[in-house]
């Protein structure tokens, strides 16, 4: 249904490139990640997939999975090789017909799922993010691995391996969490065995010119911490910050040097006003509806009919 209405609406923009009396707005796609131990097919998940829908009629929206079956998407947020499994998301959303075709996605990316899709923008982008929105998300990483539920044992056989070798090759080929652990006091460590994060953080000595470019092609980039989260730490790091763990001193992205010399575009973001530091009441992922719709209401909107039309022009002649 969803997919119908969206193809209607971008058959009816094509049209108003030929008869330009006609305006209507664009409504973007949403991609969404998910976090650890959720998995595609839970009721949270599809409800906040309702809500977009409701918030901005007309949002076709993709659930982003890894594995088709739900106790595998699952398994799949604690064990994998995150380079593969991002690499799997790249030609997941290029293979949608409706995402492909799209002149831009939105992406909202819940706790890990959120520097995973900054991982999708700067490594892939096709199709290109406009507005990327995470909530309580690691992009500074982890210094610490969440307490599971006792009788989880995935997630228990996970940290056990987080806790006696996070720098192994084994870990940082397997474990998920280990791919994003950035403990200030083992820097050295991670800038040499981190699998994913101090890659896509472009903090090893060679930088990555695509990563930054990407990045920095964002029309917005919205991150939200959790208040009171005791989850994911330290919280800071949904904001991109740093936090001495003995002191409790938070450096915050602008006093840092990924900001500072701008390995990521971000100065060149916040520059532009389109990074967006936001803080939420609550708990790790405690989201009301309220807040959703209020993200949805800014950033997952419908784009002026100026801006699309130049966008179909230009996949027109793709
Ligand atoms: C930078 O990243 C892009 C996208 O992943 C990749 O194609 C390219 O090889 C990388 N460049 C370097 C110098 O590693
Ligand atoms: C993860 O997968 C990528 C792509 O296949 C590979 O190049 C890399 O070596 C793997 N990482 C580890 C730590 O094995
Ligand atoms: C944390 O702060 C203390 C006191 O200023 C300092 O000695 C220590 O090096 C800092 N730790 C890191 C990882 O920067």
């Amino acid at each position: 249904m969803r997919s119908i209405t969206l193809l209607a609406t971008l058959a009816t923009s094509a049209l108003s490139i030929v008869l330009p009396q006609s305006s209507e707005d664009v409504q973007l796609p949403l991609v969404i990640w998910h976090g650890l131990g959720d998995d595609f097919q839970r009721e949270g998940l599809a409800s906040v997939a309702e809500l977009a829908e409701a918030t901005n009629p007309g949002t076709y929206v993709h659930l982003i999975h890894l594995v088709d079956d739900g106790s595998g998407d699952r398994s799949a947020t604690f064990f994998g090789n995150v380079t593969q499994q991002i690499e799997i998301v790249c030609e997941q959303l290029a293979a949608d017909p409706i995402l492909s075709t799209a002149p831009a996605i939105n992406a909202l990316g819940f706790s890990q799922g959120g520097q995973f899709l900054r991982g999708y923008i700067e490594r892939c982008n096709t199709p290109p993010v406009h507005n990327l929105v995470t909530f309580g998300s690691q992009h500074n990483g982890i210094s610490e691995f969440e307490s599971c539920k006792y009788n989880d044992w995935i997630c228990n056989g996970a940290e056990a391996l987080l806790r006696s070798g996070r720098w192994t090759n084994f870990a940082q080929s397997r474990v998920v969490p280990a791919q994003y652990f950035r403990d200030p006091r083992e820097l050295d460590q991670y800038l040499a065995y981190s699998n994913f994060l101090a890659d896509i953080n472009n903090e090893r000595e060679e930088k990555n010119e695509t990563y930054k470019k990407n990045l920095a092609s964002l029309n917005k980039f919205a991150m939200f911490m959790f208040e009171e989260d005791t989850v994911a730490v330290p919280k800071e790091s949904a904001l991109f910050a740093e936090v001495n763990a003995t002191t409790g001193e938070v450096t915050h992205l602008q006093d840092r040097e990924i900001y500072q010399a701008d390995w990521l575009g971000l100065k060149q973001l916040d520059k532009a006003g389109r990074l967006d530091f936001k803080t939420t009441p609550g708990q790790h992922m405690h989201l009301s509806e309220e807040v959703l719709q209020d993200a949805f209401k800014e950033y997952f909107a419908p784009l002026e009919n100026k801006w699309h039309m130049s966008g179909l022009v230009v996949q027109h002649d793709a």
